[in-house]
């Protein structure tokens, strides 16, 4: 069974075909980081007009990348919730029109959802169940992922997101939008030692984050070597980026760890946007042989937001039984707030 999937909650229009059996068969993303740039973070209304002028040609794109014609689509997937109400309704509309055109049955996925489960578009695949750091420009969650739709939050943050510390420190360093690339590549020059940062909760007996102190702390540090010397040169600019990085590193491998621990399971898997970071990535890597355990992520380019993703999780959730395929009815909403407990079995929403 061959399903098309629709991304479209944030600033990037993603598409892409994935077969039930034989797992993705081609994607297609276009990001609207140049556009959103200038104005130093995402511009809701310009996203939803974006998103509508590149679906349809992103939508041909994996059609002809795939050699999928229109009659060999079994279903539409497409991404509900949550995110910014106008881009979410761009895709849900698309995929809503498609499929009742077409008699299909279309698919509301959850965001995270697609994240948390995009590891397993790798390989090797990790087998259930395993805990999964989530860490994306929006979230920061720690979860024990059974099965399909079998989610249980184990600890997430209380403040701000790990990739918003990233793109917060990074405006406040002047390093424009999104922060999270460009301070992890600034950082590839510095010295890590050199700033004393804060690691919020480290030692916390929980599973929960907090990075809004270290924002704080980053911005402290800057003000008074500007007071004291001016502006910082490219060493300094380096050493710090540096140092914000490897505080927000330390506290997500710590709590991860701490999470197997808990939990007594050996897998990790990591998704989301701050699962690209390559330091992130080389510290679990390092950690997880010495522990008897495994790491997983996903494919690069698949970390941050894409098309794969919701189209894989509606593959997922119709291998495990939990569509009805029968239900073409297209009345429709999305979850700009969406829980996502709700789309676990037993769930409001499953
Ligand atoms: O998952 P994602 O594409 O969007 C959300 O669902 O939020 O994640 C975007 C976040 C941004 O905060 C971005 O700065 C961060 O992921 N990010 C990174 C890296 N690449 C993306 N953070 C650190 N290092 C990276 N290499
Ligand atoms: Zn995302």
């Amino acid at each position: 069974m061959i399903i098309i999937g629709f991304e479209s909650s944030c600033d990037e229009t993603g598409v892409a075909l994935v077969c039930t059996r034989r797992g993705l068969l081609a994607h297609a993303l276009h990001s609207q980081v140049a556009m959103h740039e200038e104005y130093g973070g995402v511009v809701p209304e310009l996203a939803s007009r974006d998103h509508i002028r590149r679906i349809l040609p992103l939508t041909r794109e994996v059609m002809t990348a795939a050699n999928v014609s229109a009659e060999q689509i079994d279903a539409v997937a497409y991404t509900a919730g949550p995110g910014l109400a106008g881009a979410l309704l761009v895709g849900a509309s698309v995929a809503q029109a498609y499929a009742w055109a077409r008699g299909l049955p279309a698919i509301p996925i959850h965001h995270l959802e697609g994240h948390l489960l995009s590891p397993l578009l790798a390989q090797p695949r990790p087998e259930f169940p395993f805990v999964a750091l989530l860490v994306s420009g929006g979230h920061t969650q720690l979860m024990r992922v059974n099965g399909v739709a079998d989610y249980e939050l184990l600890g997430e943050t209380l403040d701000d997101a790990a990739g918003e510390a990233f793109d917060k420190t990074a405006k406040l360093m002047g390093l424009g939008y999104p922060g999270g690339p460009a301070l992890s590549a600034l950082a590839e020059q510095g010295d890590a030692g050199v700033f004393d940062l804060p690691r919020p909760m480290l030692h916390s007996k929980d599973l929960d984050f907090s990075f809004s102190g270290l924002k704080t702390a980053v911005l402290t540090r800057l003000r008074n070597l500007e007071k004291d010397q001016g502006p910082l040169s490219e060493r300094q600019r380096a050493d710090l980026a540096a140092a914000t990085e490897a505080a927000i590193v330390d506290v997500l491998a710590a709590k991860s760890l701490k999470a197997l621990k808990q939990t007594g399971l050996n897998r990790l898997v990591v998704a989301g946007g701050v699962g690209a970071n390559r330091h992130l990535r080389a510290r679990l890597n390092q950690a997880m042989p010495k522990l008897g355990g495994e790491v997983f992520f996903p494919p690069l380019d698949l970390c941050t937001d894409n098309g794969a993703m919701i189209a894989f999780a509606a593959a997922m959730r119709v291998n495990a039984g939990l569509v009805d395929l029968t239900d073409t009815r297209h009345a429709f909403t999305v979850r700009p707030r969406w829980d996502l407990h709700d789309v676990c079995v037993g769930g409001a929403s499953a």
